[in-house]
């Protein structure tokens, strides 16, 4: 077993892992966040998409042990902790991105780094980068109106 510090959500972890823990399993059973999914679990589908060090990143794809010292967002840490939704979750909700909702929380990590890019999001940008996460249920029109509506919302939308 290999002990891993680093942080969560703003909150400091230190789990004893074997090295080849993938970081979304360690996130899953080791810090009990199971808002990351796990679908193909070969880098394909982007639902295990978690931000680290502010990037996007598969979790299926890195190891526990790489975690050390990193900072770590996952779809846990949007809400407000009252529960108040964020706006992207909020806008998700309101344009009907959400169907079985297994692709959802990638889709929102993925969409939370865009938004916070300083230069802003068009169209083009909008489906070059969320082409990269599959939805089984096939909702993207939904999901691609939900992130441009947040966008819209935040100030961060260019057009095209
Ligand atoms: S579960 Fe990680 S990319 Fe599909
Ligand atoms: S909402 Fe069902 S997989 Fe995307």
């Amino acid at each position: 077993m290999t002990e891993v510090r680093f942080t969560v959500n703003g909150t400091a972890q230190c789990v004893a892992v074997e090295p080849r823990l993938t970081l979304a399993d360690m996130l899953r059973e080791e810090c009990g966040l199971t808002g990351t999914h796990l679908g193909c679990e070969h880098g394909v589908c982007g639902a295990c998409t978690v931000l680290m060090d502010g990037l996007p990143v598969r979790a299926c794809l890195v190891f526990g042990v790489q975690a050390e010292g990193a900072d770590i967002r996952t779809v846990e840490g949007l809400a407000a902790a009252d529960g108040t939704l964020n706006v992207l979750q909020h806008a998700f909700q309101a344009q009907h991105g959400l169907q079985c909702g297994f692709c959802t929380p990638g889709f929102l990590m993925l969409a939370t780094w865009l938004l916070e890019q300083k230069e802003g999001v068009d169209e083009a940008r909008l489906r070059e980068v969320l082409a990269s996460n599959l939805c089984r249920c096939t909702g993207y029109q939904n999901i691609l109106a939900a992130v441009r509506v947040a966008a819209q919302e935040m100030g961060v939308w260019r057009e095209g």
